[in-house]
């Protein structure tokens, strides 16, 4: 039986939701692509940065591209506070829910990107979760957006009492 189903997102335009309950634990679905070289993602204008992302990060040489229509995992958004997460699956990657996760629930994982201070601010994240930073960022590196903030303060108000 199918886990999930297509739903129309309070986070971004289309997602995936669980068609059932689903256990902490359970493995979802497949999530589908093309392997291509860090090269190819960096250098080809469909991966552009302003482009939506279907990137994934096998490892040090390749990225799996997401973007088909076969890979119906390609639609589940980042959140801050995940319900799954990708793990390796005999060699296959596959989104394994995290928590319990009740009927309807949009499924979600963390989409792991790095902090990177000149372009973090490009990707907005809509996850509304309580813990949400504002931005897709991967959770060991969301601290560095709240000290960017502390920074900005710090340097507005210097330059307010000038
Ligand atoms: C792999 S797609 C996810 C499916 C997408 N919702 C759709 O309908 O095609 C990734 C894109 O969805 C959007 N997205 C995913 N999670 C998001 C979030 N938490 N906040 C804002 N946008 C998000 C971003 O535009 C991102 O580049
Ligand atoms: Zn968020």
């Amino acid at each position: 039986m199918r886990l999930y189903k297509n739903k129309r997102s309070n986070i971004h335009r289309n997602g995936l939701s669980a068609s059932t309950n689903i256990k902490k634990g359970q493995r979802i679905i497949q999530y589908k692509g093309k392997k291509i070289s860090h090269d190819k993602a960096e250098t080809d204008p469909k991966y552009d940065n302003d482009k939506e992302i279907y990137l994934f990060n096998l490892n040090k040489q390749y990225d799996l591209d997401g973007d088909f229509k076969f890979n119906t995992a390609r639609l589940i958004n980042h959140s801050c506070n995940p319900n799954c997460e990708v793990f390796d699956y005999n060699r296959q990657l596959w989104i394994f829910a995290i928590k319990n996760i009740k009927k309807d629930e949009e499924l979600t994982y963390d989409y792991g990107f790095s902090f990177d201070k000149t372009d973090y601010k490009q990707y907005l994240c809509k996850c509304g979760s309580s813990n949400c930073v504002g931005y897709i960022v991967r959770k060991g590196s969301r601290w560095r957006i709240s000290r960017e903030a502390v920074i900005r303060q710090k340097v507005s108000s210097r330059e307010a009492t000038r």
